[in-house]
C-alpha cells in the first residue's frame, strides 16, 4: 500500500476531465493536479516550447512527492512523452486520441479526429493514425481557439459554432461515423461538438476519447508497480500557474460533474 498522491497535468483545465473519471473508477487514491493555465494553449507552440513547459511541470509534479503522474495532455504526450518517461523516475501514464477504436466502427464514413495544431502535426500521431486498418478514413483537423473558450469557462452548445464553422465547413454534408475529442479539453464540450456535428453530417458522429482507457491503464500500472493505496479518499489538491481565485473553483465544478458525456 502507497499513500502518495498521483499527480495529474494538463496546460490547462482538460486534464480534469481524466481526473473526473479516475476520480470514480479509482476512488480510493489521492491526486494533486497541476494546470498549467497561464501558459495555456499549448497546441499553437513549437515542440521546444511545449517540451520545455511540460519538463517544467513534470518537475514541479514530482517535488510534490507524488508516486505516478499522469499526463492528461495530448498534445505534451504527442510531443516529449518517451524523453519525460526517461526524466522520471516514477511511472507517466499518458492519453492519447482515442483514434483505434474509433477506427473499429463498422460503416464507410469518415472518422473525424479533433485536436491541437501539435497534436495533429506530430510524428506520434501521424504513426498511429498509419498503422490503423483503414487510415484512408481518417480526417485529422486542427482547431485552435476552442481551448482558450473553455479555459473561459464556455462549454455549451453554440458556443463554438463559428470556430467549427471555419474548420469543418469542407465536411458538411458528408458521412462522418465517428468523432475523436483529440484534446482533453474537447471532451468538456462533447455535447456542443455533437449537437453541431449531428445538424451538419450525415452519419452516427459517435463520440469517442481516451480517458477512461487511461484510467485503467493508470491502475493497471499502479498494481504492477506496488503502488496502489487502497485507503485514500479521492481528494484532490489543485495548483495552477494561472489566477488560482478565479480558476479553482471553475476546477471543481468541471471534476464533480463526472455524469456528464465524460
Ligand atoms: N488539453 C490538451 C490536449 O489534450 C492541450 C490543449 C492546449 O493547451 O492546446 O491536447
Amino acid at each position: 500500500m502507497d499513500s502518495r498522491p498521483v499527480g495529474f497535468f494538463d496546460s490547462g483545465f482538460g486534464g480534469a476531465s481524466v481526473l473526473a473519471k479516475a476520480l470514480s473508477m479509482l476512488p480510493n487514491e489521492d491526486y494533486i493536479y497541476f494546470g498549467d493555465d497561464a501558459n495555456a494553449p499549448y497546441g499553437d507552440k513549437s515542440d521546444g516550447d511545449i517540451a520545455r513547459l511540460t519538463f517544467a511541470a513534470m518537475d514541479a509534479l514530482a517535488s510534490f512527492g507524488v508516486k505516478a503522474i499522469v499526463l492528461a495532455c495530448n498534445t505534451a504526450t504527442a510531443t516529449c512523452v518517451g524523453d519525460v518517461r526517461k526524466h522520471l523516475s516514477i511511472p507517466v501514464v499518458s492519453v492519447e486520441p482515442a483514434i483505434k477504436p474509433a477506427c473499429g466502427t463498422p460503416g464507410s464514413g469518415k472518422i473525424l479526429m479533433l485536436g491541437t495544431a501539435a497534436t495533429t502535426r506530430l510524428a506520434r500521431y501521424r504513426a498511429l493514425c498509419a498503422r490503423m486498418p483503414r487510415p484512408e478514413r481518417i480526417v485529422s483537423v486542427a482547431c485552435p481557439g476552442l481551448v482558450e473558450r473553455i479555459e473561459r469557462g464556455l462549454i455549451r452548445p453554440g458556443d463554438f459554432d463559428d470556430l467549427l464553422d471555419s474548420y469543418l465547413s469542407f465536411l458538411h454534408g458528408k458521412q462522418i461515423d465517428g468523432i475523436v475529442l483529440g484534446c482533453t479539453h474537447y471532451v468538456f464540450i462533447g455535447e456542443a461538438i455533437s449537437v453541431y456535428a449531428k445538424a451538419r453530417f450525415t452519419g452516427e458522429c459517435r463520440l469517442f476519447d481516451g480517458n477512461a482507457a487511461t484510467v485503467r491503464q493508470l491502475g493497471r500500472v499502479l498494481e504492477k508497480n506496488g503502488l496502489v493505496n487502497g485507503a485514500g479518499r479521492a481528494r484532490v489538491e489543485y495548483h495552477t500557474s494561472g489566477d488560482r481565485a478565479r480558476l479553482e473553483p471553475l476546477f471543481r465544478s468541471l471534476i464533480q460533474s463526472e455524469d456528464r458525456a465524460f
